[in-house]
């Protein structure tokens, strides 16, 4: 007996095929001209049917502080990547901000409905300082494929108090030479003893990510305080300011490379322990308002590997009618353009908390 006329059977592989979501799994990932994808610390945008992949294109056998800017790549279907080249280049200027020399990290785009216009954020450090500046830049294009502009850059919310902050805490006088990880220490950084250190400059930004709400509202998600506090700020209407608003989480827990998603009313997200370019063990976390409360869960990684998110660092999460994939960089400080790819699904639990795992390929 016949069950299914070939016309059956192709609409079920194209429901198959739209089914599928891309998994990545460290191989070399080629873009349309055969070459390995050179976006790393990255995130991907979707806008009128286009997929854009934005990321630090990274030189082959350069210095390490030489890089060319922020590169893209467009997709119809996530699957084939073909090369847009640079959308916001350094420049030869001498003391300009994005001087070649300069480091651009975790570059995100999002797009700005109400102003027309693709905003890009990224960690940037000035030429010549490491990583010193510790400063969020912002740029901004009229066409997704750019050139993106330099609006400002520098430190975040210069002279506000994170949201909450009592009123004596303001007056605190704080012990900069205290010894690290004692427990007076940790105390003082629970209570916001870099924050206040960073209060007349601004707040440190370093990795970073940016965030759209369902209401429109735009946050920058970024590691602060030396790293040992993530903090996230509310942008304006633009998505090229801060509003001022903005919480600190963790303090003292060292978290970077924050990615984040919304799935029924709840907020995740996943970040790294701060080891530099070697993995380490995701965090999870959740709160059902972005500004918080938020609250930790275990490593949302799953099977072998998993103690060092498979070899990766997460850099985004993105959102598809088909689900959330988590985008990771495997990270090869050595030859950074040979940093490989990790996309994994997000499954979630019958509790509906996420888990991820390396699928067998
Ligand atoms: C990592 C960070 C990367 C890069 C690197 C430099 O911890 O996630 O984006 O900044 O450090 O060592």
């Amino acid at each position: 007996m016949k069950l299914f006329t070939t016309g059956t059977l192709l609409i079920m592989s194209l429901v198959g095929m739209a089914a599928e979501m891309p998994v990545v799994t460290g191989e070399p990932f080629p873009d349309t001209d055969g070459v390995h994808v050179n976006a790393h610390g990255g995130g991907i945008m979707k806008h009128d049917g286009v997929y854009y992949w934005y990321g630090e294109h990274r030189d082959n056998g350069q210095p390490s502080s030489y890089q060319r800017g922020v590169a893209c790549y467009t997709s119809p279907d996530l699957k084939t990547w073909t090369n847009r080249g640079i959308v916001m280049e350094v420049s030869e200027t001498p003391g300009d901000p994005i001087e070649k020399g300069c480091i651009i990290e975790r570059p995100k785009v999002v797009y700005n409905p109400a102003t027309g216009k693709f905003v890009l954020w990224f960690h940037h450090e000035m030429k010549g300082v490491g990583y010193g500046s510790a400063y969020a830049g912002v740029a901004v294009a009229d066409n997704p494929l750019g050139p993106f502009r330099l609006l400002h850059t520098g430190r975040v919310n210069p002279g506000v108090y994170p949201l909450g902050t009592a009123e004596d805490a303001k007056n605190l006088k704080w012990d900069e030479k205290m010894e690290w990880w004692t427990p007076q220490w940790r105390k003082a950084i629970e209570e916001g003893m870099f924050n206040l250190r960073d209060l007349d400059g601004g707040q440190m930004s370093r990795d970073m990510t940016v965030y759209v709400d369902d209401d429109g509202k735009a946050y920058h998600i970024y590691s602060s305080e030396s790293n040992l506090t993530i903090q996230i700020a509310e942008l304006d209407p633009t998505y090229t300011r801060h509003t001022g608003r903005y919480v600190r989480l963790f303090p003292g827990g060292h978290n970077e490379a924050p990615a984040i998603f919304k799935k029924d009313g709840v907020y995740w997200m996943i970040t790294s322990g701060c080891t530099g370019w070697d993995p380490n063990a995701a965090r999870l976390m959740r709160a059902t308002s972005i500004m918080g409360p938020w609250e930790q869960l275990p490593n949302p990684c799953r099977g072998e590997g998993a103690e060092i998110t498979f070899g990766g660092q997460s850099t985004y999460i993105f959102k598809d009618d088909r689900g959330f994939t988590f985008m990771a960089d495997i990270w090869n400080p050595k030859q950074k353009s040979d940093s490989r790819h990790l996309w994994l699904p997000v499954k979630f639990g019958d509790d509906g908390v996420p888990y991820i795992e390396k699928p067998e390929k």
